[in-house]
C-alpha cells in the first residue's frame, strides 16, 4: 500500500499486527508442547487464548475503519518465529535451560508486539480514533503482563538450571541409575530416572533402547531426521526427532531409522524423554544427551 495519509499508516500498522498475531497463534501451541515446566506451559497456553482475543480486537478495528480484515506480511515476527523454531531444535542437556530459552524466545515476540501496539495506539490517538486506541491498549496490557510472567518464570527456571548443573550427580542420577536399570546392558539402559527437577510437574527419563525410542517417537508421529548442513560428505550430522508441525521449519532432513541409530550409537547419545506433561497430556519433550551425562 502506498502511504498517502495517516489513515493509510494506521491501516498498515493494524494489518501488520494482524499478521504478527496470526503467526503467533500458529507458533505458541508448538512452543508450549516442548516446554517441560508446567507453569511455563500454562502461561503459553493461556496466551494462545489471549492471542485469539487480540486477533478479534484487530478485526473490530478493521470494522470500525470500514475495511476488510487483511494481513500485511509481518517480516519482523517471521524472523522471531524462525529463531524460536531454531531454539526448539537445538540440543540441550538441561530441561530448565531449554525452558529458559523458550521463555526468552517468547519474550522477544512479546516485546516486538508491544512496540507494534504502542506505535499503532499513538497513531490511533493522533487520528482521534479513541475506540480503536482503547482496544489496542487492552492488547498492549496483555502483552506486558505476559512479558512480566515470562520474566518471573525465567528467573525461577534459571535458578533450577544452575542448581542442576552445579550438582549433576546429587540431583540427576542418569549415569548410575542407567547402569542399574539397564537390563544387564549399559547400552540398553531404559527409563533411568534422570534430570529430576525436584518438582511434581514433570519426570524425565533416559534411554538408549532403540526399539523403545522408535516406539516412543512413532506414537507421537515423530520421524528420524538430521539437521541440514551439519554433516560432511558421508556423515549424517546432528540427529533430531522431527515432530509434526514444529520441526524447526526447513532445518531438518528426514533420514532412515537405521542411519539415525548408527549416529546415535556412534556419538554415544542417550534420549531424555517425557511421557506426560504436568497436565497429564502426552508429552513430546525430548533431548539428546551424551551418555556420560
Ligand atoms: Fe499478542
Amino acid at each position: 500500500m502506498r502511504l498517502q495519509s495517516a489513515d493509510d499508516l494506521f491501516l498498515t500498522e493494524v494489518q501488520d499486527l494482524y499478521d504478527a498475531e496470526k503467526q503467533l497463534l500458529r507458533t505458541l501451541p508448538r512452543i508450549a508442547k516442548t516446554a517441560g515446566n508446567g507453569e511455563l506451559t500454562t502461561a503459553l497456553r493461556e496466551h494462545v487464548e489471549e492471542t485469539r482475543t487480540q486477533i478479534n480486537r484487530l478485526e473490530q478495528i478493521f470494522e470500525m475503519l470500514g475495511k476488510k480484515a487483511k494481513s500485511h506480511p509481518c517480516l519482523g515476527m517471521k524472523g522471531i518465529v524462525e529463531e524460536a523454531q531454531e531454539i526448539l531444535s537445538e540440543e540441550s542437556t538441561n530441561e530448565s535451560l531449554h525452558d529458559c530459552a523458550i521463555a526468552g524466545a517468547a519474550r522477544k515476540a512479546e516485546h516486538y508486539e508491544m512496540a507494534g501496539y504502542l506505535s499503532a495506539q499513538d497513531t490511533a490517538r493522533g487520528l482521534g480514533l479513541k475506540d480503536a486506541a482503547a482496544l489496542l491498549a487492552e492488547s498492549l496490557e496483555e502483552e506486558k503482563n505476559m512479558d512480566r510472567r515470562l520474566k518471573q518464570l525465567s528467573s525461577q527456571m534459571l535458578k533450577e538450571a544452575q542448581r542442576s548443573v552445579a550438582k549433576p550427580q546429587a540431583n540427576g542420577k542418569a549415569k548410575t541409575t542407567a547402569k542399574a536399570n539397564g537390563n544387564g546392558s549399559k547400552a540398553n539402559g531404559r527409563a533411568a530416572k534422570a534430570n529430576g527437577r525436584g518438582g511434581k510437574s514433570t519426570t524425565s527419563n533416559t534411554t538408549t533402547d532403540h526399539e523403545f525410542i522408535r516406539q516412543w517417537a512413532e506414537q507421537r508421529g515423530a520421524q528420524p531426521a538430521c539437521v541440514k548442513g551439519t554433516g560432511k560428505k558421508g556423515d549424517t550430522g546432528m540427529i533430531r526427532l522431527d515432530f509434526p508441525g514444529y520441526s524447526g521449519g526447513d532445518s531438518l532432513q528426514p533420514i532412515e531409522w537405521e542411519e539415525w541409530f548408527d549416529r546415535f550409537d556412534a556419538n554415544q547419545l542417550a534420549l531424555v524423554y517425557q511421557d506426560k506433561t504436568a497436565n497429564g497430556e502426552t508429552s513430546n519433550f525430548n533431548k539428546l544427551i551424551r551418555r556420560e551425562e
